[in-house]
């Protein structure tokens, strides 16, 4: 079958790679119909490449039809519609009976000291071969799908699989009182779409920052007060401040994560680290402070005393310096994590049903065929050609 394969910092490529078996007794094999490229890819793509071996498949955010079941599935047959989860989970251990499916005790990657293993993400995360490509075997399949109706096109459906949940979570764990402001940072995807969550949840006023004009408008047109990064970087708790009655917004949800503009000593870091080999490399970013960290810190500096920080954007460093006086001064509350996704399905389904308040059907920039994967990456990671979410067709 036909894959996208990590090959190098900036270089992926779609290659012929043997197709995907039934190897245990709870496996079952999707042939995909649509993949989607997610800001975490990037992460890949371009920083975390000491955890990668040429040849990776990636990919997290596939929809597809069920090929073939093992024998110990029951409740899914060849045919069914199903979107998977980007974790992997069993759905009956302690974690995923507390609905914290990515840190199910099943997939947890324990040599790596990490939790539920993912699709197409590293050996940080289980080296489990991903989505973007013609087949995905999915482990612990007898939990790891979501079914969907037939009928309506792929788009309607394929962001469960990653962008709804996540969108959702953030500003569940956000924490918006009544009546409340919350700011997002970040309007690729998951931020956009946290916006969107938001409004829909009633959160009336969202501010959202970007330095894309194309995401600014994306986010504006749908009655998101905008502040363009570019022009008020600099002095962005201030200005968000001063929108805000002084105080600051209850509530921020960072949806940038390790790759921030305006953070140039560990911009350093990621360039250096990611030209050495692996094998140096690889220890050396898991132990030291390496995450570029301008969002997190701009959230907590505006967030209003006793607020809530919600981290959906992706962090790795295991020593960032962190400014404790201020979050313990402040009274911050502060959230973080994976997206459980399952746990959030039900809440999200009714919304994609007849109406689409959330704007799923338009919400993609750019559809391309598998094969164009390498222009997909480059076009997404550099923001070009007003690209916001690509989805690929296998
Ligand atoms: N928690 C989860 O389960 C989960 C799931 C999916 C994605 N993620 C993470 O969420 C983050 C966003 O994902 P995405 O798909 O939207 O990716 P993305 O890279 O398209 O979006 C990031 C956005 O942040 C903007 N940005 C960069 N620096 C900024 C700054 N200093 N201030 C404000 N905005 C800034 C960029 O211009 C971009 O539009 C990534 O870190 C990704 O790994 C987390
Ligand atoms: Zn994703
Ligand atoms: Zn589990």
């Amino acid at each position: 079958m036909k894959a996208v394969t990590w090959q190098g910092r900036r270089d992926v490529r779609v290659e012929e790679v043997p197709d995907p078996k039934i190897e245990k007794p709870n496996d079952a094999i999707v042939r995909v119909t649509s993949t989607n490229i997610c800001g975490s890819d990037l992460h890949l793509y371009e920083t975390l490449g000491a955890f990668m071996t040429p040849g990776d498949v990636i990919g997290h955010e596939p929809i597809g039809i069920v090929e073939e079941v093992g024998p110990e599935i029951t409740d899914l047959r060849p045919g069914d519609r199903v979107v998977m989860p980007f974790q992997i989970c069993c759905g009956h251990c302690f974690m995923c009976d507390i609905q914290l499916y990515t840190q199910c005790e099943t997939t947890q990657v324990r040599d790596q000291g990490n939790g539920a293993a993912l699709f197409g993400y590293s050996k940080l995360y289980g080296a489990v071969p991903g989505a973007q490509a013609e087949f995905l075997r999915v482990p612990e399949a007898q939990f790891s799908h979501i079914k969907v109706p037939e009928g309506p096109p792929d788009e309607r459906f394929v962001y469960l699989s990653d962008v709804l949940p996540t969108a959702w979570q953030a500003v569940v764990y956000a924490d918006v009182p009544q009546g409340g402001t919350l700011a997002v940072l970040g309007l690729g995807p998951i931020g956009d779409m946290a916006c969107r969550v938001a409004r829909q949840m009633g959160v009336d006023r969202v501010i959202g920052v970007d330095l894309v004009p194309e995401r600014l408008a994306r986010a504006r047109a749908r009655g998101v007060e905008t502040l363009d990064w570019r022009e008020h970087g600099k002095d962005l708790g201030d200005t968000v401040r001063e929108l805000t009655g002084g105080r600051g917004p209850d509530s921020v949800v960072d949806a940038v994560g390790m790759e921030a503009h305006g953070s140039p000593v560990a911009k350093v870091a990621h360039q250096v680290t990611s030209l050495m080999p692996s094998a140096l490399a690889a220890p050396m970013m898991k132990a030291a402070g390496v995450d570029r960290l301008a969002a997190l810190y701009a959230a907590i500096d505006m967030v209003r005393r006793g607020g809530t920080v919600s981290l959906s954007g992706v962090y790795g460093g295991n020593a960032d310096p962190m400014p404790m006086m201020r979050m313990f001064d402040k009274q911050i509350q502060l959230r973080m994590g994976q997206a459980n996704v399952k746990r959030w399905v039900d809440d999200i389904m009714p919304l994609l049903i007849d109406d689409d308040p959330l704007g799923v059907d338009s919400f993609a920039t750019h559809r391309l065929p598998l094969a164009e994967a390498p222009k997909a990456y480059d076009l997404f990671q550099k923001k070009t050609d007003g690209a916001v979410k690509m989805v690929l067709q296998p």
